[in-house]
């Protein structure tokens, strides 16, 4: 009999284990990728010519096996604006109560000045000329966490690429399906980042069952930490896992050392569902710049990209002088689980394993 894990999606990736790992760390999606699952990485936040330089580099890693790129795709932004025209941008108010922050807590300026300055769903111009990137170098898969990739489609398939949506509302999917995209990502409220309102188990069947008659294979997200969530997205007719926070501590992950433990300390309720980060409903540990935009004096969180560059000196700022107590990452509601500092071929062989054993208690 074939194994319980071998899905749809393994078939069509050529891959051992149905186990996607969303990751911002070329060593993590390359551990993952050599160890049998697939990897996406994230370079939302990359010029042009490092994406192809990470590119370049994961492909001299792999052999020859598949991996994807995620960007971030917004249509909400403006279509071309430089940073010190978005700077110009926002209120007197929200200036005045970011810095209120910053002198309350002794919120240390960043050495360097953050990425988002320059890239990261600023605007759609920059969205596009990283996008081009991705064509020039016939990536196997391309995946999109905001926005909706169906104007692509039809260029990417000519180029043999697969495209992947991740949605939060069935109607989001629905859309993505009549527009041919090849694998649909079902995210529910657990997840880390970017996410909607629905809770991963009331997502995932419903996107499943309007896949269904398209035969394109649904990936569950959100909170998934573990061989009991993997068993469990596969038994809601899932044909895998997408998964982020997962790997965040691993050994290969380049996260900062005071980040890696607070995440390894982590309980569910420290992540909060709030768009005080980038202006989108986004899931992320809890910070003083949370507990103060959540306040009563705060004002209301700016409309992207704005929001995200008034919140980028603040982390930055913390994670270049490693203050612990200012960090915040985005997280999922399993970060629970995640308490080792594992190898990414460990994280993943260890919920393959007990994957099966819950397949095995139920089969036998
Ligand atoms: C640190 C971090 C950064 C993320 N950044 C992005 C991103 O740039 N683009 C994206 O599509 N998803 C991003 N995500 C969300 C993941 O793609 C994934 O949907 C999510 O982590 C799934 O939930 P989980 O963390 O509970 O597994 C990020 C997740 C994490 C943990």
């Amino acid at each position: 009999m074939d194994s319980p894990l071998h899905t749809a999606l393994c078939d069509k990736l050529g891959i051992e284990y149905p186990v996607v790992a969303f990751t911002h760390c070329k060593d993590v999606a390359v551990a993952v990728i050599n160890a049998g699952g697939f990897s996406v990485l994230g370079e939302a936040l990359h010029t042009p010519d490092e994406i192809a330089a990470d590119i370049k580099w994961i492909r001299e890693r792999v052999g020859g096996k598949p991996f994807g790129i995620d960007l971030v795709l917004p249509s909400t932004v403006p279509e071309e604006k430089t940073v010190e025209q978005l700077l110009a941008m926002i209120p007197k108010g929200h200036r005045d109560f970011e810095q209120m922050i910053k002198h309350k807590y002794n919120v240390p300026d960043p050495k360097i000045a953050p990425n988002i300055h320059h890239w990261g769903g600023l605007d759609q111009k920059r969205a596009m000329d990283q996008l081009n990137v991705i064509f020039d170098e016939r990536v196997p898969v391309f995946a999109s966490g905001l926005g909706s990739p169906a104007f692509l489609l039809e260029r990417a398939h000519q180029l043999g690429m697969q495209v992947w949506g991740l949605v939060g509302k069935p109607k989001q999917a629905k859309r993505q399906l009549q527009a041919g995209t090849d694998v649909i990502i079902a995210q529910g409220y657990d997840a880390a980042g970017h996410t909607g309102n629905i809770g991963t188990f009331s997502i995932v069947p419903q996107i499943v069952d309007a896949a269904r008659d398209s035969g394109v294979p649904v990936i569950a997200a959100g909170g998934v930490t573990t061989g009991r969530h993997l068993a469990a997205a596969l038994a809601l007719g899932a044909a895998g896992v997408w998964t982020g926070s997962l790997w965040l501590t691993s050994r290969e992950s380049d996260l900062n050392m005071p980040l890696k433990e607070r995440l390894l300390e982590a309980e569910t309720d420290d992540t909060v569902y709030s768009d005080c980060i980038s202006g989108y409903t986004m899931r992320t540990t809890r910070s003083p710049w949370h507990d103060e935009w959540g306040s009563e004096q705060a004002p209301k969180p700016l409309q992207p990209p704005l929001q995200m560059i008034l919140s980028s000196n603040y982390i930055q700022g913390s994670l270049d002088y490693q203050r612990k107590d200012l960090m915040t990452e985005a997280a999922g509601q399993g970060i629970h689980y995640v308490t080792e500092m594992k190898p990414a071929r460990q994280i993943l062989s260890d919920i393959v394993e007990e994957a099966l054993d819950v397949f095995d208690r139920f089969c036998s």
